[in-house]
């Protein structure tokens, strides 16, 4: 990260670049599926809003291929270093990344730029303003274009199974920590209104709820994130270090095979540009 970087909340950091990696290849089934539903096909233009490290971007440039076009925004200049970088080592010349703030598309879109398809996922949660990332992103589609969102609502329904007293309170603290800087882990609930807001017509919404059971990757996922996570609760103030030590005392604990996380459900959207 340069020095002059706002940094979001979770950090841009080598263990962020390694988790949002991980949280790609565990959700990208999902993702895959939205896009083939939104008619994603070669030579489409899409838009990737909040791109981080560029993971789904990627595999957008290979769906799109070389006559096709991915445009990937993100605040984080490393994040979009590392899509440059990627893009180049890919071979991936269709894919731009460019550094911005999304709630101001039209600053590093051009005028006269359209996409078939663009896609939001874990990015609205974090910003103060979804409804102006939605506007922007709704005058970039082309008409016909969709835009595709992945995202939380009743974040904090995450929990162990059985529940964890020290568990439930890092969730809430999280939940806190992402409200502070003016994100909302409850966002999904009003991105409905925000597309129909902006003339878009709302073709498919539906919730992917999973669970991670010890041992699987999923869990290497929740694993990560709290490792990554609570020392940055704890620098914030959110929980004392005694809370973080019991609470990896207690989910270090959760090896037994009955035990599981119910994680934060996610929401998907699909909205089409009529
Ligand atoms: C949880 S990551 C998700 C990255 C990517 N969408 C994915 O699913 O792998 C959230 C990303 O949003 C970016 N971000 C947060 N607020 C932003 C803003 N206002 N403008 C541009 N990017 C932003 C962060 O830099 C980070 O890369």
């Amino acid at each position: 990260m340069t020095s002059n970087e706002r940094e979001y909340v979770l950090g841009t950091g080598a263990d962020e670049l390694e988790r949002l990696g991980l949280q790609h290849r565990l959700w990208s089934d999902a993702a895959h599926e939205a896009w083939k539903r939104a008619g994603l096909t070669p030579g489409m233009r899409a838009l990737d809003i909040g791109c981080g490290p560029g993971y789904a971007a990627f595999d957008l440039a290979q769906l799109v291929q070389s006559r096709g076009k991915v445009v990937g925004v993100d605040e984080s200049a490393s994040f979009v270093a590392h899509v440059r970088e990627q893009a180049m080592a890919r071979r991936l010349a269709q894919l731009e990344a460019r550094v911005g703030d999304v709630q101001r598309l039209g600053d590093v879109l051009a005028r006269d730029e359209r996409f078939e398809l663009a896609y939001a996922r874990w990015v609205l949660c974090f910003v103060p303003d979804p409804g102006a990332v939605i506007a922007g992103a709704a005058a970039a589609l082309a008409p016909g274009g969709r835009l595709v969102v992945h995202d939380y609502f009743n974040y904090e329904c995450m929990t162990t199974a059985p529940r964890r007293e020290s568990f439930t309170r890092v969730v809430q603290a999280t939940a806190r920590s992402w409200r502070k800087p003016g994100g909302d882990p409850d966002v999904m609930a009003r991105v409905p209104a925000l597309v129909a807001a902006c003339g878009l017509e709302l073709e498919h919404l539906e919730v992917r709820q999973r669970i991670a059971r010890p041992g699987e990757s999923m869990w290497a996922w929740v694993s990560s994130w709290w490792r990554n996570f609570t020392p940055k609760l704890v620098a914030l103030g959110e929980i004392s270090a005694d809370e973080e030590r019991r609470f990896h005392a207690d989910f270090d604990g959760l090896t037994a095979a009955t035990d599981f996380v119910v994680l934060p459900t996610v929401f998907e959207l699909i909205a089409r540009r009529v």
